[in-house]
């Protein structure tokens, strides 16, 4: 996958991809990241890119002109056999629509995608309306620009494509992918400052640890974000593990992580 990214600070990509699994991906040429800094397509003395909003009101906004004119020279060395009306121009902002684990898995389909990253008040509506295919917002709280945004995107992508994890992890088996939260890990030492490690994990019992982790996944779900639960398919069994759960009035002996309650 080839990623571009047009930003005003192609510094703050330097740390994050220069590291762990990511770096791997890059060095073993599963992922390309391309920054192009927006100043370097102005024109003008003072390399402009932004400019007081017409009608008046607070803060500045980025041009449109050096915006426009980065994608289409990035358009315009991409390989003949590439597909260019199919090109994802997706502009960080938190007017898009909210990031998912489902969006970056459609992303993550895609052989190129271009970022553009916002700041300042906003961006020329005309790059909304004539540029960009799609508006991505990580979350309903408000950053300085479109920079961590797109690097949480391009993390939650990159990590989707095939060679990119060990074969030891599969992305299909975590938090998010079914739609639930996972279930609870430990590992050595079985206790620690008095605290054990739960009984059935140290079994040897597959099945009893498979059962455990389910209801793990369910209760753990139910404690954080019920929300998930109801937007999920269970099984039967799954489904009344929840009823029993929500009814009981002994839910607090349940909890994750708390002392059972008189
Ligand atoms: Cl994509 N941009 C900014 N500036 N703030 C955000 C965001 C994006 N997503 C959540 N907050």
């Amino acid at each position: 996958m080839r990623i571009d990214i047009l930003t005003l600070f192609p510094q703050m990509f330097q740390v994050p991809f220069s590291f762990g699994i990511f770096k791997r991906a890059i060095d073993r040429k599963l992922v390309s990241i391309h920054l192009h800094n927006i100043r370097d397509y102005t024109h003008d003395k003072h390399h402009t890119v932004d400019d007081y909003p017409y009608g008046g009101g607070p803060g500045m906004v980025l041009k449109p002109e050096p915006i426009f004119e980065a994608v289409e020279s990035i358009k315009s060395d991409i390989r003949p056999e590439e597909d260019v009306g199919a090109l994802p121009i997706i502009l960080l902002t938190p007017q898009g629509r909210l990031f998912s684990q489902q969006t970056a898995q459609e992303l993550s389909k895609y052989s190129h995608l271009i970022l553009i990253c916002g700041h300042y008040e906003g961006v020329d509506e005309r790059v909304q309306e004539h540029l960009v295919t799609d508006e991505i917002s990580i979350g309903d709280y408000v950053l300085t620009g479109g920079e961590l945004p797109a690097t949480v995107v391009i993390d939650a992508v990159v990590r989707l494509l095939p060679g990119v994890l060990g074969s030891e992890t599969s992305p299909l088996d975590e938090s998010h992918a079914n739609g639930l939260l996972e279930y609870p890990q430990y590992t050595r030492p079985p206790v620690y400052r008095g605290w054990s490690v739960p009984e059935v994990l140290l079994s040897g019992n597959h099945a009893q640890i498979a059962k455990w982790r389910r209801e793990q996944v369910i209760l753990r779900t139910l404690e954080h974000r019920p929300d998930l639960l109801d937007k999920t398919n269970l099984c039967l069994e799954e489904r009344q593990l929840v009823e029993r759960l929500t009814s009981s009035p002994k839910r607090s002996q349940l909890s994750l992580n708390k002392e059972p309650t008189e």
